[in-house]
């Protein structure tokens, strides 16, 4: 199934390489998520591809980020929206080909932008050719020590293996046919039944993990963002847990399926391979542990280079919150001399404006749309807050367009396979993952080439005025402040570099700090706050008078 580049040899990474490189451009760099299903649709079969995104590049590298993360483009059944990969070296027909994989790459980085592409190593497809074998030839395969194959419990075998439970709701095993029809062996599934979990015991499993982090090295791209990466070693023997309910427990405990030790060993190895290539290729852990401390495990030298700041993401807009995590952050980071990460919102979580918009204590999903001006003004807000802390900052498509969560999309439309599962994760991610709009006045918005045409999930009518079209030159949209503040961020160039943040005093409600030259003075509350304020006005999130906060907003001050 693996897709060969037409012609004969694979392009090598002989394209320029971006400026910064000396530096350690990862370490204050923004990068832009991009869900390949939602961005751009070249092909206006109302499902996003990569040469949309590669004619998007442009209003990338003007928005004034330095990467591009893309969520998967493999050969995918797509029973999770391609984090199922049954290739691992091929683009789903879906998303276009290797060779448009290879022109997006050389054009981005004509652009300077860099590319960091979705390594899914915790499990595979259930149509993966190794997986496919495994059930074809039975118990003895030699192909079922690359996944977790197990005899169930019970007189006739008949009860799972363990009480794990998936993430996506119910037991995280499935029982198997044997060949000749009768019931088999289970196998483990952290997620969906259709994602089997690779045992990273097995050489194989290890040797080809290395074969295809090259193969995407040879291509030419500068990184990979590692999915699931705290759960690709399972305890020995795997455990029972002892307590329902586990998914309760998953930020809060080490479990005998995530964040075992085992798991550092890999990265090391794969840090060398990274290591071996020129031009500072990259990896950024998908790592869910209890602490920042665990998380700083991932970012050792010798380890990967950026782990997700999932506790920033998960605070509410709240200063006392905000400062305890950006100082946790900050100390724990440091002893491994990593960059902090910062993210506001992505794939898997309710958009931060809608999240913002509703009243704290109520997780990452959600399904009411809540104050929405009041959840824009603290998006904005958050936004100048979040690019105004040293260390490198994620933005997820979309938010740069102040997008709110599509909360009333009818539930025959989703595809989120944690929807369809009973009592798993919440399930409504597909509100998040709705094609962003780009122009004009009716549907798809130029998320595809034709007015009226498909988009694989409905776009709310309201996103006209939304749309990159619309907000562009209007200094007052969400699109513009983005804009500026990635423009300043880049002329101050010390805004993200180090690890050092000086508080100053403030009232409560209130978060004051310098960086250099900048003073970063935030009003979480949502009244105005009288506070001397200093310098010249760089930017604001909402109106700013010299002496006064506004409500909800954030302003930078050069001083
Ligand atoms: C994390 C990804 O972000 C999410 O979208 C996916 O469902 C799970 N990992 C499983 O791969």
């Amino acid at each position: 199934m693996t897709q060969n580049l037409a012609g004969t040899a694979r392009p090598t990474a002989a394209v320029a390489t971006p400026a910064g490189a000396g530096r350690g451009w990862w370490r204050d760099a923004v990068i832009y998520q991009v869900y390949p299903r939602s961005f751009a649709d070249a092909n206006g079969d109302g499902m996003g591809d990569l040469p949309g995104v590669r004619s998007r590049l442009p209003y990338l590298r003007d928005l004034g980020v330095d990467a591009v993360w893309l969520s998967p483009f493999y050969a995918s059944p797509q029973a999770d929206a391609g984090y199922d990969v049954a290739d691992y070296r091929a683009v789903d027909p879906m998303f276009g080909t290797l060779l448009d994989a290879d022109a997006l790459i050389r054009d981005a980085h004509e652009l300077g932008l860099r590319i960091i592409v979705d390594l899914v190593p915790n499990h595979s497809s259930d149509q993966h050719e190794w997986f496919q074998r495994a059930l074809r030839e039975g118990p003895g395969s030699p192909l079922r020590e690359r996944y977790h194959f197990r005899p169930g419990k019970g007189e006739q075998g008949e009860l799972p293996p363990n009480d794990w439970e998936s993430i996506f709701g119910g037991p995280a095993w499935t029982r198997t046919t044997d060949p000749d029809g009768t019931p088999g062996d289970w196998y483990l599934h952290l997620f969906a039944p259709e994602q089997p979990d690779f045992n990273w015991d097995s050489p194989a499993v290890a040797d080809e993990f290395r074969s295809i982090l090259r193969f995407w090295l040879d291509m030419g791209v500068d990184g990979f963002r590692i999915d699931v990466a705290h759960g690709l070693v399972k305890a020995p023997g795997l455990p029972d847990l002892g307590t329902g309910d586990q998914l309760k427990l998953l930020g809060s405990d080490v479990m005998p399926f995530f964040d075992q030790d085992g798991v550092h060993q890999i990265y090391r190895a794969w840090r060398r391979i990274l290591d071996e290539y020129p031009g500072q290729r990259i990896a950024v852990a998908e790592a869910w542990t209890p602490t920042v401390e665990r998380t700083a495990h991932y970012v050792r030298p010798d380890e990967l280079h950026q782990a997700f700041n999932f506790q920033y993401l998960g605070t509410y807009w709240d200063a006392a919150e905000l400062r305890t995590v950006i100082d946790s952050s900050l100390a724990a980071m440091r002893p491994v001399g990593a960059p902090a990460t910062w993210v506001l919102s992505n794939h898997d979580v309710t958009r931060h404006v809608t999240r913002f918009a509703n009243p704290p204590g109520q997780g990452t999903q959600m399904r009411s749309p809540g104050d929405r001006e009041l959840g824009l003004r603290r998006a904005r807000a958050a936004t100048l807050l979040m690019l105004a802390l040293p260390g490198s900052a994620y933005v997820y498509q979309g938010e740069e367009l102040g997008l709110p969560e599509v909360t009333d999309l009818p539930d025959e439309v989703r595809q989120d396979p944690s929807f369809f599962r009973a009592s798993g994760q919440d399930g409504f991610r597909d509100g998040c993952r709705v094609p962003i709009p780009w122009s004009g006045t009716a549907a798809p918005y130029g998320f595809g080439p034709h007015e009226g045409g498909p988009s694989w999930l409905p776009q709310p009518a309201e996103w006209a005025g939304l749309s990159v079209a619309a907000q562009s030159g209007d200094p007052a949209s969400t699109l513009e402040l983005y804009r500026s503040a990635l423009r300043i961020r880049r002329e101050l160039s010390a805004l993200g570099a180090g690890d050092e943040l000086e508080w100053l005093p403030a009232p409560a409600g209130v978060l004051a700090f310098r960086r250099g030259s900048l003073v970063c003075l935030v009003n979480t509350t949502g009244e105005p706050v009288a506070h001397p304020t200093e310098g010249r006005l760089l930017l604001g999130s909402g109106p700013v008078e010299p002496g006064l906060l506004a409500p909800d907003s954030t302003s930078w001050w050069a001083v």
